[in-house]
């Protein structure tokens, strides 16, 4: 049909200042809601992803939305990237900068392997803080992140700049 991306930029609600005065918070529900919408953002994620593809890796929460029906799509794995104290078995940790405090992600050391061919699928691209953190989780056992593939990217906010300087440039988005 029209333009995908069109479609899918006109299911994207910007909410002004939430969860602060002075932000536009991107709300991906009415995308999710839509059917055909929700169909058409899982597509254009798989098709900016190279091949072949081992593992879609996903974190929590809403980039599980997207991970997962990719991983799918391509025939790949999934693998949960989750915050502290959630994951139930042996897990390595890599803790990140916020613009107040830090935060920190986990994922299973039984997730990947040497070698795997890993995308890294999220919903948005802010300042790349995530990212960052979760491509340390994937380094550290010996995986390749040969792409990081998102729905929407907040260009204003640098975060593809922020993950060039930690030799990270195979990102692409959707919007
Ligand atoms: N939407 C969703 N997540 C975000 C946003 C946004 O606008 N900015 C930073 N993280």
């Amino acid at each position: 049909g029209p333009d995908p991306v069109a479609r899918i930029e006109a299911l994207i609600r910007d909410v002004p200042d939430w969860p602060k005065p002075g932000v536009v918070f991107k709300d991906i529900t009415p995308l999710l809601a839509d059917a055909e919408g929700f169909r058409l953002a899982v597509d254009q994620i798989t098709a900016l992803a190279p091949t072949p593809i081992d593992i879609v890796v996903g974190m929590e929460a809403r980039g599980f939305l997207f991970a997962a029906p990719v991983a799918l799509s391509l025939g790949a794995g999934f693998v949960p990237v989750r915050k502290p104290g959630k994951l139930p078995s042996a897990s390595i940790e890599e803790s990140f900068a916020l613009e107040y405090g830090h935060a920190t992600l986990a994922m299973h050391t039984d997730a990947l392997w040497p070698g795997a061919r890993v995308l890294v699928v999220d919903d948005i691209l802010a300042t790349g803080g995530t990212v960052g953190a979760t491509a340390s989780l994937i380094k550290r056992q010996g995986a390749e992140l040969v792409h990081v593939a998102v729905l929407m990217e907040l260009g204003f906010l640098n975060g593809r700049e922020a993950l060039a300087q930690t030799g990270i440039d195979a990102v692409s988005a959707v919007v």
